[in-house]
């Protein structure tokens, strides 16, 4: 998919009205994705959520939109404002910081590096890759921008890469996202070692993927006898071949 729709919401004063009770009355941990068009504002977004710990367990620092002008991708590629946004978080939130990182800010890993040491707790791995189609009718672009952010099936193989290498070197807490669509892929990502999913694109296809995604993991993790996902988690077998391949 690609997409170019931007940070579209209501804003932090609906969410404070609507959507925290709302989801309140679930009484499910909230993690709450947050993007901010200047370091000021992601402090004050961090702060405005610490007004509500028995609801927000963790926020998450959208620090790679492709699609926004004032904050997103561009802004963030300078690696100061990365840090400092994260910095910014850190000091008004008391609670779980997890920074939302794309390849397109550069070095996935590099900057993984960095944010957890300004004191982010956690990644989340990875937002989409910029991306363009072209109407070759019309030779303009197919969506509103020249560019969009591309996600689903076409993304997984870069997300796993990166679950999986960030998860050896930093070993702190993951949410993986890239094209996870069945719980075939869900199994995949938490044997890279995954602590949480989100499924985002699979949503449009079938809007009740999430259900059927967590049907399926349940089914297999029956059949396979593995009791928890933390049986799961993390054991993957690195490849030999590439090894055994130089040796002869
Ligand atoms: C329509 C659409 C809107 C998105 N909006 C956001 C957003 O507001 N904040 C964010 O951090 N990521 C956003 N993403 C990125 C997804 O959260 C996810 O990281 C990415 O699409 C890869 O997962 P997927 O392949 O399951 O969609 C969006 C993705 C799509 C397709």
């Amino acid at each position: 998919m690609l997409n170019a729709i931007g940070l579209q919401n209501r804003g932090l004063e609906d969410f404070v009205e609507h959507k925290i009770p709302h989801f309140k009355k679930l009484g499910v941990p909230l993690i709450v994705s947050i993007a901010g068009e200047s370091t000021k504002e992601f402090g004050l977004l961090a702060k405005a959520m610490g007004r509500f710990p028995s609801v927000v367990k963790a926020l998450e620092v959208n620090l790679s939109c492709p699609n926004v002008e004032g904050g997103g991708v561009n802004f963030m590629r300078k690696q100061k404002r990365i840090r400092d946004a994260i910095q910014a978080v850190r000091d008004n939130a008391g609670v779980l910081v997890l920074a939302k990182l794309s390849p397109e800010l550069g070095d996935v890993l590099q900057i993984a590096e960095k944010v957890l040491a300004k004191g982010a707790d956690g990644l989340s791995l990875i937002n989409t890759l910029r991306g363009m189609s072209v109407h070759i009718k019309k030779r303009a672009s197919r969506i509103v921008r020249d560019f969009g952010g591309l996600s689903g099936p076409a993304i997984k193989p870069v997300a796993l890469r990166y679950v999986y290498q960030a998860k050896k070197e930093f070993g702190v807490p993951i949410i993986a996202s890239g094209g996870i669509s069945n719980w075939q892929d869900a199994v995949e990502f938490l044997i890279v070692g995954a602590d949480l999913l989100a499924v985002g694109t699979a949503n449009f296809v079938e809007p009740m993927a999430t259900m059927d995604i967590l049907r399926g993991l349940k089914d297999f993790c029956r059949t396979e006898k593995i009791a928890t996902l933390d049986a799961l988690r993390g054991t993957y077998v690195p490849a030999e071949g590439g090894r055994k391949r130089c040796q002869q």
